[in-house]
């Protein structure tokens, strides 16, 4: 069902409660996601991205209720991942000639994805479309994430049109920001952007400078995924300032995993020590093979510190570590401590591996770790309370 935001504008896209993993099973989506796409009607008519692939049908159908496919004057991809540009075979059937305009990079993906040989037009920073009473700026905003990412701002509407920037995996029939909970919402946007975006805070940081030095009037930020931002709509702004600036709160995780719960003694009692000596500091425990690694994550990117804990198996750590390891290998955290703990029962490689490890990741190393012997008893489980409140100090 279309939803008109104004007079010329109207979201076109499918909105997905039934999705639960996203890129494959690296990312999940436990609230849903959209796919939103925009219909806009001046003089000419533009229509902005598209939606997954498996809606393709369902799309043109219902864009079809909106508007004679033929009326369509330009089609702006501004990014290639399917999740946008997956309903375009389906769509370009039916309209074969009508120009694409997508940034250079975006032209080269699509055709590796699609094959085929539409009617492209690359765009650059600044170049602009006349619409009518409207013009279309488009602005590239490469590594946000992919290097074909381009935002689109329309003036008169005073709407920005960002793509991936600023959403969220959470699906709503409510389309609006003020409108949704709002808890729900700030835990969605986090997520995405420790899950997604952290690589590139750099790109974020430089391209949200910027646009703010345009002195744009914003009324609305139109992501692709998510919620439309219309109450205080550069709110969301201002928040990817501080995410991109190596985010962190007053927070220690603490992520293990556990043979015969030995590891989790530690882990427990390293905590009771971290809290002996600081109530402030938020210590949070986490299972990474119990717990959602995209959750653990975005704990992570919430923290100060992260204390990761491993017995040793077969000379190495666990495969619940090794997994989230490459996560964090990936997307690059800076300005972070951590350090390494586990049991062990002759070995004992664990602490070691995941020190080094860790430190290959970016993160600060504080100290060598701590490694028990089997199951810590009283005397081992006061050495890691303390070992936890000298933590603090190396903070
Ligand atoms: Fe929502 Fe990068 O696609």
């Amino acid at each position: 069902m279309s939803k008109k935001l104004t007079d010329k504008v109207t979201w076109v896209g499918k909105v997905d409660w039934e999705l639960k993993s996203f890129h494959g099973d690296e990312y999940s989506t436990n609230k849903g996601s959209s796919y939103n796409s925009y219909l806009i009607k001046d003089k000419k008519n533009v229509l902005i991205d598209t939606v997954w692939l498996p809606y393709d049908k369902e799309f043109v159908s219902k864009l079809k209720d909106e508007i004679d496919l033929k009326e369509i004057d330009y089609i702006i991809i501004q990014h290639s991942e399917v999740d946008h540009s997956g309903a375009l075979v389906e769509l370009m059937r039916e309209i074969p000639d009508t120009p694409i305009y997508c940034t250079a990079n975006g032209a080269k993906i699509l055709k590796g994805h699609y094959h085929q040989d539409w009617n492209f037009v690359t765009v650059k920073t600044g170049d602009s479309l006349d619409i009518g009473e409207s013009k279309l700026v488009f602005v590239e905003a490469p590594m946000l994430h992919w290097p074909d990412t381009m935002f689109t701002y329309m003036t008169g509407e005073n709407i920005l049109f960002s793509n991936d920037a600023f959403g969220q995996h959470y699906a709503t029939e409510s389309l609006y920001n003020e409108n949704v909970d709002n808890a729900e919402l700030y835990a969605e946007a986090i997520k995405y952007y420790a899950n997604i975006l952290t690589p590139f805070n750099r790109f974020v940081t430089r391209k949200i400078e910027e646009v703010l030095a345009l002195n744009l009037p914003v009324d609305l930020i139109c992501p692709s995924h998510g919620v439309i931002w219309r109450d205080n709509p550069t709110q969301i702004v201002e928040q990817y300032m501080k995410w991109a600036a190596d985010y962190q709160e007053n927070q220690i995780t603490i992520v293990y995993d556990t043979m015969w719960n030995a590891t989790r003694i530690m882990a427990e009692s390293i905590a009771a020590g971290i809290n002996a000596v600081d109530k402030e500091v938020t210590v949070k425990l986490l299972n990474a093979s119990k717990e959602d690694k995209n959750d653990i994550i975005t704990e992570i990117f919430k923290s100060k510190a992260i204390l990761i804990g491993s017995p040793t198996i077969n000379n190495c750590y666990l495969h619940s570590i090794g997994g989230l390891i490459e996560m964090l290998r990936g997307l690059k955290f800076k300005n972070k401590k951590a350090l390494a703990f586990g049991s062990y029962g002759w070995s004992g490689e664990s602490v070691k591996q995941l020190s080094a490890d860790i430190e290959k990741c970016g993160f600060d190393l504080m100290n060598e770790g701590i490694r028990t012997l089997w199951v810590p008893d009283q005397d081992e489980i006061n050495k890691l309370k303390t070992f936890g409140q000298d933590i603090i100090k190396l903070m």
